[in-house]
């Protein structure tokens, strides 16, 4: 009795480990890393910390299988250059449902609840290249899961971003808010299909946008501290730009016959390199507001104390994406490439100074950097060198306004001449640089700038998950819970 007694406190122990603000609360999980943590890793990490959503960008089988069984609810996603193919062929999207849907949702497999189709489609930089697609993919998806007898539970939805709606600029308020002359149309018709199926519209909101596109933004709007002068919307206060942000959608809804649409942020975050406004220090201030609130099920004006299902972006850092849209594009992970936290976060939104629980069994390769040979003699085709290792690894950090900014020109040839090694998993022939780099086992790191050691990759890092013997005896654990 005794024991059974203790066992079911160490379950509840269990349980109370770490409680995430509301279960509103997701994380996306992009994998666009040289040396990506292995999926084990991240899903116990995701456990660790008490997440139980998480969002996707493909539907990859490594990760759809580190996934079965976790319990985490998962939006899977279909890429944009799908979108054409899944437009065209009713089939096409029956098919990737057996593929990438139906073949996950079983007991003890994927917890499914969206389907992504696309992702950002009608962003302006895109030149309307998938506007013609996007809609007819959405209803070919979502009817293929109809069809397959999972569409009550399983919904598809377009995570769109913030650009799709705005204000008139006559009358910049959140309840002028209408959605984009030039896709009008095409967005009706996807909010009247979403309303059908009873599927959420999806909208990523970035403050950190707002601030880094516009150097007249006011830095305490971004943030959720109530500083900012507000902007006054017929007597309605805004104090921050995601409440704005958001409610400028529910006024499109509305205009299009919606205003009760749910709706899913689907990417909010902050960077912490790469800019300026891209720090630490400035995330975490981010992070505790929306938190608090999201704790709170604070909701905004137009939809006031209401929680708000809400996924991160981002879990982890991605060194191999593009920069096309600012050199923060590598750094938006609440922690680090090797799933180390950047700096402090309470998921439950109380506050507290408490720590992400780091990733578990992360191997590293050895402590070697690779750096500007001192004895070198011919300079002169450093920079040619630099320019290379930087065009196949991630130099961002040494960008104005970012960590490790301000080193002279060897510290910079070090720096990069180790990114590359460390992506080339510290091959002898990926530090020689023309006779111009070196291996060294002394870290060049300083106070604000990492050189950073990769992380083994590949079937060498295969995280060896818990024993037989523990998951019998977490079983036994969640038994006894019961009883
Ligand atoms: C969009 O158009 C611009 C200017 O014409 C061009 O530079 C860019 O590459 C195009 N982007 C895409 C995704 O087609
Ligand atoms: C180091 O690299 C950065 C980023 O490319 C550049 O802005 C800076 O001028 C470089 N510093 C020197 C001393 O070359
Ligand atoms: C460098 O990496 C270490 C180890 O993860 C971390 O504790 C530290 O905060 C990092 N420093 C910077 C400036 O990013």
């Amino acid at each position: 009795m005794a024991t059974r007694l203790a066992a079911v406190l160490v379950a509840v122990a269990f349980c109370w480990a770490a409680v995430p603000a509301a279960d509103a609360l997701g994380m996306n999980w992009g994998t666009q890393a040289f040396h990506p943590l292995p999926p084990k890793v991240v899903v116990q990490l995701l456990q660790d910390n008490g997440i139980k959503k998480v969002k996707l960008f493909e539907t990859e089988f490594g990760t759809m299988s580190a996934l079965a069984g976790s319990g985490i609810e998962v939006m899977v996603a279909i890429p944009n250059n799908m979108l054409a193919d899944l437009a065209g062929s009713s089939r096409a999207a029956r098919d990737w449902v057996k593929r990438n849907v139906e073949r996950y949702d079983f007991d003890g497999g994927v917890s499914i609840k969206y389907v992504a189709v696309g992702n950002e489609p009608f962003l302006e930089a895109y030149n309307g290249s998938f506007i013609h697609t996007t809609f007819p993919a959405l209803e070919n998806v979502q009817n293929a899961l109809n069809d397959a007898g999972v569409g009550d539970r399983i919904k598809a939805t377009v995570p769109l971003n913030a650009d799709v709606y705005n204000s008139p600029p006559g009358n910049p308020v959140p309840s002028a808010g209408r959605f984009r002359a030039d896709i009008a149309g095409i967005m009706t018709d996807i909010v009247k299909f979403l309303a059908k199926n009873n599927a959420p519209f999806t909208v990523n909101i970035y403050p950190f946008l707002s601030l880094y596109l516009n150097d007249n933004f006011p830095l305490d709007y971004a943030f959720f501290d109530g500083g900012a002068t507000p902007v006054n919307d017929n007597g309605v206060l805004y104090t921050n730009v995601f409440d704005a942000n958001f409610d400028t959608l529910v006024a499109a809804l509305k205009s299009v016959g919606h205003g009760e649409m749910p709706v899913v942020v689907g990417e909010v975050g902050w960077p912490t390199d790469g800019d300026k406004h891209a720090k630490s220090s400035y995330a975490e201030r981010f992070y505790a507001g929306l938190l608090r609130r999201l704790a709170a099920s604070t909701g905004t004006p137009a939809r006031p104390n209401q929680a708000i299902e809400m996924y991160l972006f981002g879990l982890l850092d991605e060194d191999a994406k593009s920069v096309a849209p600012g050199s923060f594009e590598r750094h938006w992970g609440i922690f680090r490439y090797d799933g180390q936290p950047k700096f402090a976060m309470d998921l439950t939104g109380q506050g507290r100074n408490a720590m992400l629980v780091p990733a578990k069994g992360v191997k590293y390769l050895s402590r070697t950097w690779c750096g500007l040979n001192p004895n070198a003699k011919d300079m002169s085709k450093l920079g040619a060198n630099i320019d290379y290792a930087c065009s196949r690894a991630d130099c961002t950090a040494l960008g104005y306004g970012s960590t490790c900014n301000g080193m002279d020109t060897a510290g910079n040839a070090t720096y990069a001449f180790n990114a590359y090694y460390q992506v080339q998993s510290q091959e002898d022939s990926a530090c020689d640089f023309n006779g111009l780099a070196l291996p060294t086992t002394t870290d060049p790191s300083t106070a604000t700038c990492n050189f950073t050691i990769q992380i083994v990759t590949g079937k060498a890092a295969a995280f060896k998950g818990r024993s037989g013997v523990a998951v019998v005896f977490l079983a036994l654990l969640q038994i006894l819970a019961l009883w």
